[in-house]
């Protein structure tokens, strides 16, 4: 029977959890992984804190070098975040010869090649499950599951935070300020949370899936990210007018140019089953060329749901104690030295479907100016919707959905919309796609 002693690095949401799981599952865990998992060392900044979980037993410190320096300690579970100290830590636990689970979806998006090399080099596992979609096995069904395929794109709702604001403010018209502070109080937004509404958070989880689903080094770099702050209501209103909803996707699609890796606000027509995830929810819809569409469904955030993605992973780490690391699943699912090197599209190369919302003159000829300029650019319209103006105002809304286009001809047909004096303000644009 193999049983692993296990040094656990934070006590915060996931950790505090990870504890929870481990001790009420223990005895169906055991019966699953053949064998015990057993935290005997944690660390954490205040040892005074009060946690969601009951500590007993652990021994506590304050340093967590202690904990990866502990020779007893077989497998190191980081759950500390961030990219500075929480790299150092891996770094020497892999040095020392230790398997490591973490769900730091920072770190291995932006050091995880380099990471990855220094745990195969020492023949040491190193998992990360809980990385993407908290409590959804999105990486083990991509890497494993699909692995027939090949991934033609995914699309997915990858940050609770950001879909619970999304939800609160659309269902019950709730403030945005307000909202993310619940999902603070709720442990579902990062140390930073900029990071969840920013689309950083995102950009990180959608860097993983992307090389897990095409076989590319992670590059987090290359990812075109934006974030869910500048969504308005009047935008969810009228969306919802036209038939869609709006999310925030993270997309990574296969084309013959190279590869799409980009984070935004979208309109998705809401008859599709991701268009109708809410709340702290995350799902991820996956195209292979085999099986066709599929979709993974489930908690994205939480103590429970993350620990649940973690305690797997020690699972599987106890599981292949006695295997020949040659036979370990690759981190990626693809042989290290098979990675491709595929061209990441720069945005302009994108290829979308639009909404642009603008306030102009309500005079003749407005409407002829700008379907001309977008005819120019080679732009079809598939819809437009224009407002009554409220009384006594002389500015109108107009909506306009596009067909596909390259996002470069849309920026440059922008460019020039801009310049005409019937516009007020900014044209909002926000990206559409069918998913189809
Ligand atoms: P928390 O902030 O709740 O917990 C972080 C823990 O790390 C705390 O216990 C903290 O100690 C400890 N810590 C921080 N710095 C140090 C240090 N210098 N020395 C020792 N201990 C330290 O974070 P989460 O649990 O929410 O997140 C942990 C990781 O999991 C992050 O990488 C996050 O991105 C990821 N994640 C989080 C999810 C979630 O739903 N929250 C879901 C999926 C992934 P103390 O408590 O004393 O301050
Ligand atoms: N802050 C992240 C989110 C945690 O809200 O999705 C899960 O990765």
């Amino acid at each position: 029977m193999n049983s692993i002693k296990v040094g656990l690095l934070g006590l915060g949401t996931v950790g505090g959890g990870t504890i929870t799981v481990l001790q009420r599952n223990a005895e169906e865990i055991s019966r699953r992984a053949g064998g015990t998992i057993e935290i005997i060392h944690a660390a954490a900044r205040d040892l005074a804190k009060p946690r969601i979980c009951d500590t007993t037993g652990i021994e506590l410190t304050t340093d967590p070098f202690a904990v990866v320096g502990n020779p007893n300690v077989q497998v190191v579970v980081e759950l500390i975040g961030g990219t500075g100290l929480a790299r150092d830590l891996v770094m020497q636990a892999i040095a020392n010869g230790k398997h490591v689970v973490t769900a730091n979806k920072a770190l291995i998006a932006k050091h995880g090649n380099e990471i990855f090399a220094a745990a195969r080099e020492r023949n040491v596992m190193l998992a990360f499950e809980a990385a993407v979609a908290g409590g959804i096995p999105i990486i083990k069904s991509i890497r494993e599951g699909l692995a027939a395929n090949e991934i033609e794109w995914l699309a997915g709702i990858i940050n609770g935070t950001g879909n619970f604001i999304l939800t609160e403010m659309r269902d019950k018209g709730r403030d945005f300020n307000d909202v993310l502070a619940e999902a603070q109080r709720l442990g579902y937004a990062e140390a930073d949370p900029t990071f969840d509404v920013e689309g950083i958070d995102a950009a990180h989880k959608l860097t993983i899936l992307a090389s897990i689903a095409f076989g590319v080094p992670l590059q987090f770099d290359a990812v075109y990210t934006e974030g869910i702050t500048r969504i308005t209501r009047e935008d969810v209103g009228f969306a919802e007018e036209l038939g869609y909803r709006i999310k925030h996707l993270g997309i990574a699609r296969r084309t013959p140019l190279g590869i799409e890796l980009r984070v935004h606000p979208t309109l998705i027509p809401e008859r599709r089953l991701i268009a109708n995830v809410d709340g702290v929810m995350n799902a991820v819809v996956v195209k292979g060329d085999a099986v066709g569409s599929t979709l993974y469904y489930g908690a994205g955030a939480g103590a429970e749901p993350t620990a649940s993605a973690v305690v797997a992973d020690l699972v599987d780490v106890v599981r292949s104690l006695s295997c020949d690391p040659n036979s370990w699943v690759p981190h990626l699912g693809f042989q290290p030295d098979n990675l491709a090197d595929t061209r990441i599209l720069p945005v302009a190369e994108v290829q979308s479907a639009y909404y642009l919302r603008m306030q102009v003159v309500d005079r003749p000829g407005v409407l002829a100016d700008l379907t001309r300029i977008l005819a120019e650019h080679e732009i079809s319209i598939e819809a437009v919707i224009q407002k009554e103006p409220q009384q006594g105002e002389s500015l109108v809304n107009l909506i306009l959905l596009t067909r596909v286009v390259m996002e470069g001809n849309m920026d440059r047909a922008l460019a020039r919309i801009a310049t005409l004096d019937a516009l007020f303000g900014e044209v909002t644009r926000i990206r559409v796609e069918y998913l189809k």
